[in-house]
C-alpha cells in the first residue's frame, strides 16, 4: 500500500468545520479502499497569525513543500483586518502558491443540473455548463516589483504595482490550458488586455506561437478580458478553456463561479510543474469560496467544494480517476437526492447542516465506489 502524504490546512472561518467533512472522507478511503493516505495538519492565516505571528511558519511550510499534496480550506476574517500587512491572513496563501511554484491554478464551473435554479442566470443558459478556468497563479500584478506606495514630497504619495509577464510564464501557462482542452472539447479562449496593455499584447503573441508550434489540433480563440466577462454571463455555455493571467484569472473565476449557483460548490487546484526524475507535481487544492466568518462555528457551511477539491486532488495528485470520478458523482447524488445546505436552500429540499452533508456525501460515495 503506497502513502499518499496530505497537508491539510484548515485555515480560518468555516475552514475547520469544512475540513472535518474531508476527513470523514479520506478515512472511508483508508479503511475501505486501503488509500493509504497520511494527514499531518498545519496553520495558515489568521490561525497561524494568532498562534506564530505570521501568515504561515517556515515548520508549515516546509511539511507543504514536503507533502503530495496540500488541500487548503479558507483564510481570513475581521478579526485580522488590521494586523501588518506582509502577515495579513492572505499572504500565507500567497506564499504557499509562490514558494511552491504553483504556476496552474485550474478552475473548474459545473453547473450540477440539480442546482441549475439557482444560478442568478436563467437555467437554460447554466444547465450542462461544463467550463475550465485556467489562471496563472504565481506572476503578474500579485508579484511584480516594485509594488510599493512611495513618497513623492510634494504633499502626494504614490501607489504602483507591476504587471509583469516573462516568456516562459506564458508558455507554460498555454501549455497547460491546450493539454486540458485535449481532455475536453478541444477549445481554448485566451484573454487578456492587449488593447492598452503591453503585457497583454505580448501574451497574445506567445500564446499564439505556443499554439502553433505544438498545439494546431486545439482550437485557439481570443478575447478582450473585458468582453470575455461579458460573455460569461451573456452565454457561458460557449466555453471550454480559458486560460487568463493572474488578476483577470481571480475576476473571471468568482464570474464563472457565480454562474453554477453558488460560491460554495466550486473547486480549485494548484499545479506546478511536473519532475521530470519523479513525474510527481507539487499540488494545492482550496475551494474556491472565503472562510465565511459570518457563519462560522455554527455548523451550517457547505463543505462541498472543499470534497470536490479532493476529487481533484485524486485526479491531479495520485491519478485514481475511478475514486474521482465516483466522489463527483456522490456529490451530484446528494444533489439530486435534494439535500442542501442553507446557500443553496430551495423549495422542496431538505435543509441539513456541515455535518449531515458530510455523512451524506460519505454514503453516497460509498454507493459509487462499490457500483
Ligand atoms: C482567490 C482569492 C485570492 C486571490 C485572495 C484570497 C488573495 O481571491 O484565490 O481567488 O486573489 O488570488
Ligand atoms: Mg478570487
Amino acid at each position: 500500500m503506497s502513502h499518499r502524504k496530505l497537508f491539510l490546512l484548515p485555515g480560518d472561518g468555516i475552514g475547520p468545520e469544512i475540513t472535518a467533512e474531508l476527513e470523514k472522507v479520506i478515512a472511508f478511503m483508508n479503511t475501505k479502499a486501503d488509500a493509504g493516505f497520511e494527514i499531518e495538519k498545519g496553520l495558515v492565516g489568521g490561525s497561524a497569525y494568532d498562534a506564530h505571528g505570521v501568515a504561515i511558519s517556515d515548520d508549515d511550510m516546509a511539511r507543504a513543500m514536503a507533502a503530495d499534496a496540500v488541500i487548503l480550506a479558507a483564510v481570513g476574517g475581521p478579526k485580522w483586518d488590521s494586523v501588518p500587512y506582509d502577515v495579513r491572513p492572505e499572504a500565507g496563501l500567497l506564499r504557499l502558491r509562490k514558494d511552491m511554484q504553483l504556476f496552474a491554478n485550474l478552475r473548474p464551473a459545473i453547473c450540477y443540473s440539480a442546482l441549475a435554479a439557482s444560478s442568478s442566470l436563467k437555467p437554460e443558459l447554466v444547465e450542462g455548463l461544463d467550463i475550465l478556468i485556467v489562471r496563472e497563479l504565481t506572476g503578474g500584478v500579485y508579484f511584480g516589483e516594485p509594488k510599493e506606495v512611495i513618497d513623492l514630497e510634494n504633499g502626494q504619495q504614490r501607489a504602483i504595482d507591476t504587471q509583469v509577464y516573462d516568456t516562459y510564464e506564458i508558455e507554460r501557462i498555454a501549455a497547460v490550458a491546450f493539454e486540458l482542452a485535449r481532455t475536453r472539447d478541444n477549445r481554448v479562449c485566451s484573454m487578456d488586455k492587449r488593447n492598452v496593455m503591453k503585457s497583454g499584447l505580448f501574451w497574445n503573441q506567445v500564446v499564439n506561437r505556443v499554439h502553433d508550434e505544438k498545439y494546431k489540433d486545439v482550437t485557439l480563440s481570443h478575447m478582450l478580458a473585458d468582453a470575455g466577462g461579458m460573455q460569461l454571463v451573456r452565454a457561458p455555455k460557449q466555453f471550454d478553456v480559458i486560460v487568463t493571467d493572474n488578476l483577470f484569472g481571480d475576476l473571471l473565476s468568482d464570474v464563472a463561479a457565480m454562474l453554477t449557483g453558488s460560491l460554495g460548490m466550486l473547486p480549485s487546484a494548484s499545479l506546478g510543474a511536473e519532475d521530470p526524475a519523479t513525474g510527481k507535481r507539487k499540488a494545492m487544492y482550496e475551494p474556491v469560496h472565503g472562510s465565511a466568518p459570518d457563519i462560522a462555528g455554527q455548523g451550517i457551511a457547505n463543505p462541498l467544494a472543499m470534497i470536490a477539491s479532493f476529487a481533484m486532488c485524486l485526479r491531479y495528485s495520485f491519478n485514481m480517476i475511478k475514486e474521482a470520478e465516483a466522489l463527483d458523482a456522490a456529490i451530484a447524488q446528494v444533489l439530486e437526492d435534494g439535500l442542501r445546505t442553507g446557500d443553496i436552500m430551495a423549495e422542496g429540499c431538505r435543509k441539513v447542516g456541515t455535518a449531515a452533508m458530510g455523512d451524506a456525501v460519505v454514503d453516497a460515495f460509498a454507493g459509487k465506489l462499490a457500483a
